[in-house]
């Protein structure tokens, strides 16, 4: 099985852990395609989806599933979504489409995490994939500088746009060792709107797709 074809099966898998009637976040990403095609292919009612990302929302639609707005939703039984890195805690890295603050915002009000990866995505480290950070504008060059102050080498995304108008640094070289210590220190620079460490919130199941099937992995 190729890549893609992992996918593929992670995403159908995924359809297992949806019911009929539930109103549910979902992610952004190829992986998650696949899942929202696999949910009107096995001919899943929901009660509706709460989207983390415009490219997604116009996905779900298409398939006739009512996209709800987060403000009208109490809670979520569960989230389902991609990820760029996931190490053995079920901790990511993610933003690679660019969509990681809200998808840290479906996520947080989420019952249940569910990752869907193919097997490339699982590391022992995070930070070779390079770490995103969503930025407002006018704090990009002081927030690289703080950056590169941690060790890392930001590079701005070029014409690249985020759904909430900001731009994104992708930090590369970073030895992610205690990502949950990092994610709060990149966090608390001022102008930071999200960094795309998913380590305080962490997934709570990971369905790998690998060349023998989907292993089902929880932390
Ligand atoms: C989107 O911003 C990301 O967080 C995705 O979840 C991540 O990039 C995984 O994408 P793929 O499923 O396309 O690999």
């Amino acid at each position: 099985m190729d890549s893609e074809a992992q996918k593929a099966a992670a995403g159908r898998a995924a359809v297992d852990e949806v019911r009929e009637g539930q109103v549910i976040g979902v992610g952004t990403g190829s992986t998650v395609n696949h899942f929202i095609d696999a949910l009107a292919e096995r001919g899943i009612r929901l009660g509706g989806a709460v989207s983390s990302s415009e490219a997604t929302s116009e996905r779900l639609r298409g398939h006739g599933i009512d996209v709800l707005e987060l403000n009208d939703v109490d809670q979520l039984p569960v989230y389902i979504d991609g990820a760029d890195e996931i190490n053995r805690h079920l901790q990511m890295i993610k933003g690679g489409g660019g969509a990681l603050t809200r998808e840290k915002i479906v996520a947080a009000v989420a019952r249940r995490f569910v990752c869907i990866a193919d097997a490339s995505k699982r590391v022992d480290m995070l930070g070779a994939f390079p770490l995103p950070v969503e930025v407002i504008p006018m704090a990009r060059s002081y927030v690289a500088r703080e950056l590169a102050a941690l060790g890392g080498q930001p590079e701005l995304r070029r014409g690249f746009t985020t759904d909430n108008g900001n731009v994104i640094l992708d930090v590369r070289n970073l030895k992610i060792m205690k990502p949950i210590e990092m994610e709060r220190t990149i966090n608390n620079i001022p102008g930071v709107v999200t960094v795309g460490l998913f380590a305080q919130r962490r997934a709570d199941l990971l369905l790998l797709a690998g060349a023998n099937g989907v292993e089902q992995i929880t932390a």
